[in-house]
């Protein structure tokens, strides 16, 4: 896998911006090229990586990036979340939809090795057991955000079978990290609630205290991605459809996990009622014994050492922006 030339699409967002110096650390920074969108890569990367500019949108620029920078493997990560999308409907539909076509379009056109794609929670919706949410099951989701990861799931596997292309995909949690803020999910409590804990001592959280979602610390998120990327083709039954998990939680069990920590932390609720919907639709813990037994997934992350390490990691950054 060395050799290859991976390109990352949508590589300044939350997952992005973890998962590029993780594969340049991985693989050489040679060999990783960061697409850019609207500009928006930081000048530290600019200055070790090559970059090229691609929207999703247009399916020229995906196959331009791919053919003069000598792509084998695309992962892509762009995408409109769950809370944007329910808002933003046109535009989450020419992203997630025509912008995932795009991707596998013009990665088989162009004869890649292989494209990781990320799914998600969103694919479930109210059908679907939520307790242990099983890897297949019924997918009814109600949102935009989750009827396009549906159609990611779906064509990527249709892709494989009819196309020959090496998708493969995991379903994320909600993600917990300290380097870039979360855009627009419905897990994105589970951050900014380090940031209230260390900034102010307080956070008024918009889901309810008892609201359980399956959740992810960033470290076993890219481990996640690269271990499947790396795994033996022969290995996967599923392809771009795989329940990942490490933990489950609620708003208050996280602001008690935090109190173990500091003691005169403050956790108020002001429920925002679009975002709580989206949450309710949600499974509230995912089995994941599909994916640990076809390429091995074992997290390392559970809720104590990821808090620990959030606290600790945010309050270096947080202090080094002063
Ligand atoms: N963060 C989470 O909690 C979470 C959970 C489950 C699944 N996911 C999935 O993981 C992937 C990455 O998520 P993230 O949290 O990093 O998202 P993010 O919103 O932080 O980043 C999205 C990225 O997409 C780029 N982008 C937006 N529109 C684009 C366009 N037209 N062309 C090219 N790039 C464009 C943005 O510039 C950004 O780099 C997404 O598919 C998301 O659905 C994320």
């Amino acid at each position: 896998m060395s050799k290859n030339r991976i390109l990352v699409i949508g590589s300044t967002g939350q997952i992005g911006s973890d998962l590029l110096p993780q594969l340049m650390d991985l693989y050489g920074q040679e060999n990783i090229v960061a697409g850019e969108f609207n500009g928006d890569l930081p000048e530290e990367i600019k200055n070790r990586i090559a970059t090229v500019s691609i929207d999703v949108t247009k399916y020229e620029e995906i196959e331009k990036a791919i053919l003069e920078n000598k792509i084998d493997i695309v992962y892509n990560l762009a995408s409109i979340l769950s809370t944007l999308a329910e808002k933003e409907n046109k535009l989450a539909y020419d992203v997630n939809f025509n912008g995932t076509f795009n991707v596998f379009e013009a990665s088989r056109n162009t004869g890649i090795k292989q494209v990781i794609s990320v799914s998600s929670i969103a694919a479930f919706g109210d059908r679907a057991p939520k307790i242990n949410t099983p890897n297949d099951t019924i997918q009814n989701p109600n949102t935009i955000y989750g009827i396009s990861k549906v159609f990611t799931e779906l064509m990527g596997n249709y892709y494989f079978e009819k196309k020959g292309l090496d998708v493969r995909g995991v379903r994320f949690p909600g993600i917990i990290s300290w380097k870039v803020e979360p855009t627009a999910g419905t897990t994105d409590y589970a951050v900014e609630i380090f940031y209230g804990a260390i900034l102010s001592k307080s956070y008024t959280c918009f889901l309810a205290p008892n609201t359980r979602l399956p959740m992810m610390y960033m470290p076993d998120a890219i481990s996640a991605l690269v271990s499947l990327s790396e795994c033996d083709s022969k290995q996967l039954k599923h392809r771009v459809d795989y329940n990942v998990s490490s933990m489950s939680f609620t708003p208050e069990e996280l602001a008690d996990a935090i109190k173990c920590k500091i003691p005169d932390f403050e956790i108020n609720y002001d429920i925002d009622d679009s975002r709580q919907e989206i949450a309710d639709s949600w499974p509230s813990s995912l089995d994941d014994s599909v994916a640990r037994n076809e390429w091995g997934w074992r997290p390392k992350y559970h809720l104590s050492n990821m808090v620990d390490d959030m606290l600790e990691n945010l309050t270096n950054k947080l202090e080094n922006q002063r």
